[in-house]
Parts: structure tokens; C-alpha cells; sequence
């Protein structure tokens, strides 16, 4: 053998082993300058010999070439998920169940870490293959962007072929390092780490997942036929034995009642932990026992995961500050001494209207009780009533805008109180932020302080202005180095071309929403064959009621918009309808043609606007559920749809699950 590949070899020995203690066992042996200098040695040597370079060679850490797509695979056997348990007396139920089933049994007791599942596949002993979970009978290939996560083995102590299953999540510390990162760049941070976790492993670039710091818990062995473990202890065990990473806080225990001592026990600790858990997993220690029990459509019968109920924590409440959207509505924010709640730090929660401030008697200076909803938006859930000062006054909104002083009304039948005012500054920024969004006109790189400071400059007035900017406006701005203005300039120049919906959704027409810009583009094709119709001729469109018939009419009819969209045509930009039809939409995979029910009360968006999203997924939005029906989602005091859901075994998501999914996608 060479000297260089017995050199390479022995890179390789080392540089795994390194990686092994520090980022499994943590326990480093070496200190990382030791770790770097190796792997730059190595690193060299395949530059120089790429023969030499395997795919298991620890420079693949550093991430693969980008790709063009992910890989949709089967999954071998499907990726359940598990039943919930909310309090005591679920889980006494699920016991009681298996006691009449099987008898006595011992649990074992694992944190349901807050991450995304995975599917690792290992071929004689080198990791092949990883998957996500999918729709959990067909995954995405993301073996590269798995590959640069270091607890993940390449390589096992054994040369066994079998798939493993685990949680890939982002620690909170680099949770919070990228979301600081990303507010520098004035870039729209990751609401919490399993978000951001989701989101780095659908990077299409390995070395950008390379960079996010990721790690892993494996927890089941999908076939255990290739070792010996009896229990789910010794499988985990046997996982450690591999050289793989499973989470060391697993307890076994013999009864339900021990259960529950573990569970108030880590409901206590758990924001100990350097990463986010959303609860509990309970499962049937012995394997014999668990194929007994075996499985039911969606999940297991022999385990339950118990979900903590969403953290609350009192803060004080220090101002009430108003905001006005795009529409002129002007919204209480409660600004609130800064907390830490489900994994992030929270200043600020909407208090939606001055009704609900007085309903729930909301003072500046009240001890307030908030929590995330869906462990994602913050909100105040009450005052704590003996903690008021003497002196805390009662809020009324004001009788004018904040940002114009144009007074401000109340429009019949609606909460909210609105600025009317067309010129007012808060509304012309916000309309301006709505134009360059990602539904929208798609501008990245123009965030909400650089649009604040053009504007206040003078730079921009309008939004045909953005076509207009050069690097003399933009170069001076806070912030602003060569490199982010002319790619700026270059998001600016695209978006020329954009197809005529996103136009249309970016002008900001009330009432028209992403789905109807888009049934008017393909329709009408140009702005100008829209700019003839009728109000009557629109009505007799299906998806256009009456108001919105009459907004759009109103719109482009008005003097002003006119020569706005001149303005905007002078500049090239595209009125044209581009494509793909409609029903051509490619759609999500867990969406596209699937048949769909919205339920119960949801509180992140309108089940309209849900409905629409997820038509514009590709899928079939109807109203009652049958045998038919592929998922149903369901908000809060879902009633009977949900009932015979669950009846005809129907797959059900939460609203947290949907906005996830969402989340997910719009990554
Ligand atoms: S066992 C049949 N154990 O929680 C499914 N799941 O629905 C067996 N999770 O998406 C899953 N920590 O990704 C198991 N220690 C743990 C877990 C865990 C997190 C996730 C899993 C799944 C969801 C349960």
C-alpha cells in the first residue's frame, strides 16, 4: 500500500474518532485546532489524489455539491407517528389498555425531541441513505445535507445493513447564533429551532446545511433482526454500542405511576436541556410484547407521546404600541419585558383589538401570563390579578393615527379600528413591504429597515420607485455594503419578469388575495384586457364575490393607479400572465390532489385562507368528511367532522401541524 493511502486511512481513523467523542460522547480528547489541522491535511491529499477520497471520508462533513432536487423514496416500511396523550388520565388510559391486553409490562420513558424525523439506512456498516419522514410512506432524499451532521456515523463499529430512525433537531445555542445572524442580514428569522432545523436539512446546498450545526438522536432500530436486543433499552444500547447518538436522559420504569413521576420530573427540567423537547414518549419496553400489542392505521399501540401543554410564564407588561398594516388596520402589540417562552425569546405579542385589551382588563404595568399558540405566536393569555399597581390606567386606543393623524374609524360590523387616510406613511411602508414579499413580487434582500429608510429619504414614495433606485440610493443606507446592493439591484431586475399574478397579489387591491390574482391573470392575461372588464363580467367569475369584484373595478379605474402602473411599465416590468395553468400547479406532495377538510376554529389564519393555500398545494378543499376525505385538519372545538374522522380513521393534523407543514414548504 502507498504511503499517501496509508496516510489517508489513517486520517480517517482519527478524524472519525474525534468526531465521534466530541459530538456523541461529548467528550473531546483532542482540542478542535488538532481536529481542523487534520482535516486540511486530508482535504489536501484528496485534491491531490481524488481517487483516494470515499464517500465515507470525514471531508464530506463539509457538504457535497448543490443539488437541483430531492429524491422522492419509498420508504420501507412506513414512518408511523404516535398517538397523544395530554394529561394523567390519557395515560392511564393507554395503561390500562395494554394491561387488559398483555398483562403487567415496564415502560421506557425517552424525551420527544423537537426535531424532524429521519430514516438512516446502512449498508455493510456505511451509511447509505437518509430519508425524511414525508408523508411516511414516501420520503425526500437528503443523505448529503444528513451527512454533515457529525453525530451521524458514516461509518458503524459493525458492518451490519439495517435502517435506523431517529430526530434530527437544531441545538437552541445554534438556534439562537443563526437567527442572530439572520436579523443582521435583515433576514426573516426562524421561529424556533425545529423550523429552523426543517428548514437546513431542505437546503439544496449541503455545505449551507453544513453550516447549521445540526445533530441527531437515533431511537428505533426499524429491523431488529440483525441484533440481539429483547427490550428497547438494549436496542438503544446496541445503538450506542454502533457508535451512534442516542439521548442518555431514556429511563425504564415499572408501572405507569413511574411514568408520570418522569414526566413531572422533566416538565420541571426541561428548559435545562440545550434543546427544545415537546414531551414525553412512553413505550413498551419488552419487543415481544410490542408486536403483541402491534399497530393500529396510523401508529403504534404499544407507545404514546404525552405533549406538554404550552409554557406559560408571567412577564409585565410595559407598553401598548400600535401598528398599522397595510390596510390601514391599526393593531394593539404589547411590548413586554423580554422572556424566554418555548424555546426563544419573546418581547412582543399581539393584543388583536381594543376590545379584547378591555375583556381581559389589560393595564400597562399588569403581571401578564403569555404563551406561544401552536408553540409558535406569542400572546397574552390574562393579567395576574393581585399584582396590579395603584397607579396602572385603563388603555384606550386613540381617536387618531399614530403615524398621520388622520382620524381613525370604525368600520361597521368590524373590530378593528382603520386609518383611511391613503397617503398615510405607516400604510405606504407596509404596502410597499406587502410588494416586495415572497407571494408577492419576491425582492429579496429589500427588508422592512431598508424600505423605512429609502422612504424616509425620499427615495421611495411609491412602489414603481423600487424600479427607479440606484446605487447612489442605496450604497449610503445602514448596513449596505457593495455586495448586498448589487444583488439587490439584481432581485430588483428579476423580478421584471415575474408572471402578472404576482403583480396583481403585490399591489396590494383589497380583498384580493394569492388565488384570486392568479384566477385573474390566467384569465385575463395582461393588465390591460383586465383593466376593460366590468364589474358584472368579474361576478361571473366562480372564485369572485361581489366585493372584490367591486375593488378591483375601483382600483384600476382610479387616475392615480393608472399612472402608477405606467410608471411601473415604463420601467419594463412585466404585465403578462406567464403560467402554468392552474391546474397545472406542481403542488406539494403532501397536499397535491389530495382531499382535504378544514375544521373547528383556527387561530394563525382564516379557514379561508387556509383553504386557499392549500388548493394552491394542488389539493381538494371540501366540506364533509368521508371515506374519501385523505386529511383532515382540525382547529380548535372541532366537532363531529372530527368525530367521524377519528371514526373512519382519517388522518388528522392540529393547526400547529399545518402551520408547520407550512412553514416547511415555504422554506
Ligand atoms: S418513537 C412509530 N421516540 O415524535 C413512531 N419518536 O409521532 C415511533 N419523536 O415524528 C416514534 N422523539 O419523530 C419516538 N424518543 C422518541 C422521539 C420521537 C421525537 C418524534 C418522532 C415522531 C413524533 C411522534
Amino acid at each position: 500500500m502507498s504511503e499517501v493511502k496509508k496516510r489517508v486511512e489513517e486520517l480517517h481513523e482519527l478524524l472519525h474518532r474525534y468526531s465521534y467523542e466530541y459530538y456523541v460522547k461529548d467528550d473531546p480528547s483532542v482540542p478542535d485546532s488538532e481536529y481542523d489541522k487534520l482535516l486540511h491535511e486530508l482535504i489536501g491529499i484528496e485534491r491531490e489524489h481524488p481517487e483516494l477520497k470515499t464517500d465515507d471520508s470525514p471531508t464530506v462533513r463539509v457538504g457535497a455539491e448543490v443539488q437541483s432536487s430531492f429524491e422522492k423514496v419509498q420508504h420501507e416500511t412506513p414512518m408511523l407517528s404516535l398517538g397523544n396523550a395530554f394529561n394523567e388520565a390519557d395515560l392511564r388510559k393507554f395503561d390500562q389498555r395494554i394491561q387488559e391486553k398483555v398483562g403487567d409490562v415496564n415502560y421506557m420513558c425517552e424525551l420527544k425531541i423537537d426535531g424532524l424525523a429521519v430514516s438512516l439506512k446502512y449498508e455493510n456498516g456505511k451509511f447509505v441513505q437518509g430519508l425524511t419522514r414525508g408523508d411516511g410512506t414516501t420520503g425526500e432524499d437528503i443523505t448529503e445535507n444528513l451527512k454533515t451532521i457529525h453525530a451521524i456515523p458514516l461509518t458503524l463499529k459493525k458492518d451490519i445493513s439495517f435502517e435506523v430512525r431517529g430526530e434530527a433537531f437544531m441545538p437552541r445555542k445554534s438556534f439562537l447564533k443563526l437567527n442572530e445572524e439572520k436579523e443582521q442580514n435583515e433576514e426573516q428569522p426562524f421561529a424556533n429551532p425545529r423550523n429552523a432545523a426543517a428548514g437546513s436539512l431542505r437546503q439544496l446546498d449541503p455545505k449551507l446545511a453544513a453550516k447549521r450545526k445540526l445533530d441527531v438522536f437515533l431511537y428505533s432500530i426499524n429491523d431488529l433482526t440483525e441484533l440481539d436486543a429483547e427490550t428497547q433499552e438494549e436496542a438503544l444500547n446496541e445503538l450506542d454500542a454502533l457508535g451512534f447518538k442516542t439521548n442518555q436522559k431514556r429511563r425504564s420504569v415499572n408501572n405507569i405511576d413511574e411514568v408520570i413521576e418522569y414526566i413531572d420530573y422533566w416538565t420541571d427540567k426541561r428548559e435545562a436541556l440545550s434543546y427544545d423537547i415537546d414531551g414525553i414518549v412512553i413505550k413498551v419496553n419488552q419487543l415481544d410484547t410490542q408486536d403483541e400489542l402491534g399497530f393500529t392505521a396510523k401508529s403504534p399501540r404499544w407507545a404514546i407521546a404525552y405533549k406538554f401543554p404550552a409554557e406559560e410564564v408571567v412577564t409585565t407588561l410595559l407598553d401598548i404600541e400600535l401598528s398599522i398594516g397595510r390596510t390601514g388596520v391599526v393593531t394593539p402589540t404589547a411590548i413586554l419585558e423580554p422572556v424566554r417562552v418555548a424555546g426563544t425569546t419573546v418581547s412582543r405579542a399581539s393584543l388583536h383589538n381594543e376590545d379584547l385589551i378591555h375583556e381581559k382588563d389589560i393595564r400597562i404595568s399588569d403581571s401578564v401570563v403569555i404563551k406561544k399558540a401552536g408553540d409558535i405566536i406569542p400572546e397574552v393569555v390574562k393579567r395576574i390579578k393581585d399584582r396590579r399597581k395603584d397607579d396602572a390606567k385603563t388603555y384606550h386606543m386613540p381617536t387618531h393615527c399614530p403615524s398621520c393623524d388622520h382620524e381613525l374609524v370604525r368600520i361597521e360590523g368590524e373590530v378593528a379600528l382603520r386609518c383611511i387616510n391613503p397617503k398615510c406613511q405607516a400604510q405606504l411602508v407596509e404596502g410597499l413591504i406587502h410588494f416586495v414579499s415572497r407571494q408577492a413580487m419576491n425582492i429579496d434582500g429589500l427588508g422592512e429597515k431598508i424600505i423605512q429608510q429609502l422612504y424616509e429619504q425620499g427615495c421611495i414614495k411609491d412602489i414603481a420607485d423600487i424600479y427607479y433606485l440606484t446605487e447612489e440610493d442605496l450604497l449610503p443606507l445602514e448596513r449596505m455594503g457593495q455586495k448586498k446592493v448589487t444583488n439587490l439591484l439584481k432581485a430588483i431586475e428579476t423580478s421584471k419578469s415575474n408572471s402578472l399574478e404576482q403583480l396583481l397579489f403585490g399591489l396590494g387591491i383589497r380583498h384580493l388575495g394569492v388565488k384570486a390574482s392568479r384566477v385573474l391573470a390566467e384569465r385575463y392575461d395582461s393588465i390591460e384586457c383586465l383593466m376593460e372588464v366590468s364589474e358584472v363580467e368579474l361576478l361571473e367569475i366562480h372564485d369572485i364575490g361581489e366585493k372584490l369584484a367591486q375593488s378591483v373595478v375601483t382600483y384600476l379605474e382610479n387616475e392615480d393607479i393608472k399612472a402608477l402602473i405606467q410608471k411601473l411599465k415604463d420601467k419594463d416590468v412585466n404585465m403578462t400572465f406567464k403560467g402554468p395553468k392552474y391546474n397545472e400547479v406542481e403542488g406539494h406532495e403532501d397536499f397535491k390532489d389530495k382531499t382535504i377538510v378544514l375544521t373547528g376554529k383556527l387561530h394563525q389564519m382564516t379557514r379561508k385562507e387556509a383553504s386557499e393555500w392549500l388548493k394552491l398545494q394542488g389539493a381538494k378543499v371540501t366540506s364533509s368528511v368521508t371515506k374519501k376525505t385523505d386529511l383532515v385538519i382540525a382547529g380548535e372545538d372541532a366537532g363531529s367532522k372530527l368525530s367521524k374522522a377519528e371514526e373512519l380513521e382519517i388522518e388528522v393534523w392540529s393547526e400547529d401541524e399545518f402551520v408547520t407543514k407550512q412553514n416547511e414548504i415555504k422554506e
